[in-house]
């Protein structure tokens, strides 16, 4: 059994408590992992994995004599110096993040340890929380704990190597030793460590996703742009990347971004700038050519197959990305959505997110595999980029289809051998 104070806690199990959970026992540290969803504990207390991340089940096996999983916040301050949170920040209506659930934990805090702590925010939080909380801490006159702000860029399906190998480790804090103590932790990766104030670690976190979500739209745009004017995006975005100032990464066209993150950030920091009285106005268009973006792909249904009432729309893939299970926000679900208000069927087939998927999304007939997905179908809209879809088995597609009709939502079939296997093609902004 560890020593009190010399395991490293973390709250909130969800997707970047568990990954942050795994790596930190991987780096040869021990961890009490705590949620306040029990079933969730019971699972991973019997070796069984609640999110779908390649590699995660098996390093969380191989560290399990590290890894110990708790519902009492009591379990880990008794147990650690050093505490992450990284419990979820949903939006709410108005875009703003909601911090209920950090909260939670701050209000919590009184009476659970004389010892001396550091929390470390790893959950994405607007700027100005972690003053906020340092004044609350303050004010319930707690004054054992140190905040510090350790925000993640994680991204999921390679959460883990993210992890091992980052970019850079960012860390603000008000008191420079609770900041080093943190940095300690990732002494042996080969990154930068950025020490700032509070603000500007939770600052970094938002305008890096904001702009990487600021290139994803641009490029969409110019995809738009080229569709007009008879040029292909996938070679623009070639053309471009080689210039090391703009970079090749997040230079993909397609049917825009998704997921937990980049949607919620990109808001919330629209909130955050607006609730300080500046208005964000590139922002504001970012958010809105992603809208456009996804429902643009009935407008090339409805080219080639008029009405799209009654016709039958296949959709292959729905994760928000490959190699994730997870639907949040996923463009497949405003799409479905958006072919069953034309008066379509949707059919659909995920390698993994169909169980997820049964929940998510109404009105969908959930599919198998690829062939069953594409019976009686009029067309086939590419919409999650997973490796089993690269080499489609079009001949028996063909076969199966009632119309030969494939949108690639990703730009990621080869062109010329979709059309050679009888198809009609169209992807993103490709000539
Ligand atoms: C993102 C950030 O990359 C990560 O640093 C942060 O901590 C969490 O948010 P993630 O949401 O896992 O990670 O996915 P990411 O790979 O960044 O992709 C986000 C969305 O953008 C996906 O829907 C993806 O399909 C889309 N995308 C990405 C594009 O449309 N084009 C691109 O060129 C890149």
């Amino acid at each position: 059994m560890s020593k009190a104070g010399d395991s490293i806690g973390i709250i909130g199990i969800g997707y970047v408590g568990l990954v942050t959970a795994t790596c930190l026992a991987e780096l040869g540290n021990n961890v009490v992992c705590m949620d306040i969803d029990a079933e969730k504990i019971d699972l991973l207390r019997q070796g069984g994995v609640p999110i779908y991340e390649p590699g995660l089940a098996e390093l969380i096996g191989k560290n399990k004599g590290r890894m110990t999983f708790t519902t009492a916040l009591e379990d880990v301050f008794s147990r650690c110096e050093i505490v992450f949170t990284a419990v979820d920040t949903p939006p709410t209506f108005t875009g703003d993040a909601d911090l209920s659930r950090v909260f939670a934990v701050v209000s919590a805090l009184p009476g659970l340890s004389s010892n001396r702590h550091i929390l470390v925010m790893k959950s994405t939080v607007p700027v100005g929380t972690g003053m906020k909380i340092s004044i609350e801490l303050a004010r319930q006159e707690i004054n054992n704990i140190d905040y510090v702000s350790n925000p993640e860029f994680l991204r999921e399906g390679s959460a883990i190597s993210d992890f091992l190998n980052p970019d850079r480790i960012v860390i603000g804090s008000r008191e420079a030793a609770a900041g080093q103590k943190v940095a300690a932790l990732y002494q042996h990766m080969r990154a930068p460590v950025l020490e700032t104030s509070i603000p500007t670690a939770e600052m970094i976190k938002y305008a890096s996703n904001a702009f990487l979500a600021t290139k994803i739209s641009f490029i969409n745009e110019i995809a738009n742009v080229c569709e007009e004017i008879g040029a292909d995006v996938t070679e623009v975005a070639k053309g471009m990347g080689y210039d090391k100032r703009i970079g090749s990464h997040f230079l993909k066209a397609g049917i825009g971004f998704s997921g937990s993150c980049f949607p919620k950030d990109v808001t919330a920091l629209k909130q955050i700038a607006g609730n300080s009285g500046y208005h964000f106005q590139l922002l504001t268009a970012v958010i809105e050519v992603n809208e456009l973006q996804k429902r643009r792909v009935v407008n090339k249904l409805k080219k080639y197959l008029g009405t799209l009432t009654d016709k039958t729309i296949t959709l292959l893939g729905l994760a928000f990305k490959p190699n994730t299970n997870d639907l949040r926000e996923a463009s497949s679900i405003v799409l479905a959505s958006r072919l069953l208000g034309e008066g379509a069927y949707v059919k659909a087939y995920d390698p993994v997110a169909i169980p997820d998927a049964a929940r998510a999304v109404r009105g969908v007939l959930l599919c198998d595999d690829t062939l069953s997905a594409v019976e009686d179908s009029d067309a086939v809209v590419l919409v999650t980029e997973w490796d089993e879809f690269a080499h489609l088995p079009l001949a028996e597609m063909k076969q199966r289809m009632h119309q030969h009709l494939i949108i690639d939502g990703r730009n990621f079939l080869d062109p010329a051998e979709v059309k050679a296997a009888g198809f009609t093609y169209e992807g993103i902004g490709r000539s």
